[in-house]
């Protein structure tokens, strides 16, 4: 080996060794910014206004349409939810998530037999308690928390497991 042969070849193995470090310091802290959202799961609060306290009737159940907006990493989603509302006095107010605990259908008011009907598997509740009255639900309706503020009505919506015994949140 020369000694010309012997310097380009540690120039080329500095080079590379250099190109390397330069990839490794400039790459990783740009692809953890790029990847990071992917990994991040927050589970922010959505208080929905559902309206004046005295627009509900006792005893009527209501339901609130509304439109969703789920942010999963880079993409964002907007689904179309509702809650139903339940009161007895017009002081006290349960709010139940819309989707059937079996598995999300949207269930609705049977007004004839006074109780909220699934139609998907002809699941059963509870206006009052959103107890499961008949089929294959395997808990009751989902209630949200509630708050009153200024006489309006907010739930916190949430999603939660389906098809399984335990309420436990998305
Ligand atoms: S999804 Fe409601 S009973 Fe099956």
């Amino acid at each position: 080996m020369t000694m010309d042969s012997g310097r380009r070849a540690f120039l080329r193995w500095a080079t590379a060794i250099g190109g390397f470090l330069s990839l490794l310091f400039a790459g990783v802290p740009a692809a953890r910014a790029f990847l990071s959202p992917a990994f991040r799961r927050t589970r922010e609060e959505k208080w929905i206004r559902l309206g004046e306290v005295d627009q509900f009737d006792p005893e009527v159940p209501t339901k609130v349409d509304f439109v969703d907006t789920v942010k999963d990493a880079w993409v964002e989603t907007r689904r179309l939810r509702s809650v139903w509302i339940y009161t007895e006095d017009g002081e006290t107010f349960r709010v139940y998530n819309g989707r059937c605990t079996h598995l999300g259908c949207n269930y609705f008011l049977d007004e004839d037999k006074g109780v909220f009907q699934c139609p998907c598997h002809t699941g059963f509740f509870d206006l009052k308690t959103g107890a499961v009255l008949g089929g294959p639900p395997p808990r009751p309706l989902d209630t949200l928390d509630v708050k009153i503020e200024d006489g309006i009505l907010y739930a916190r919506y949430q999603d939660f497991h389906l098809g399984v015994s335990d309420k436990a949140a998305v």
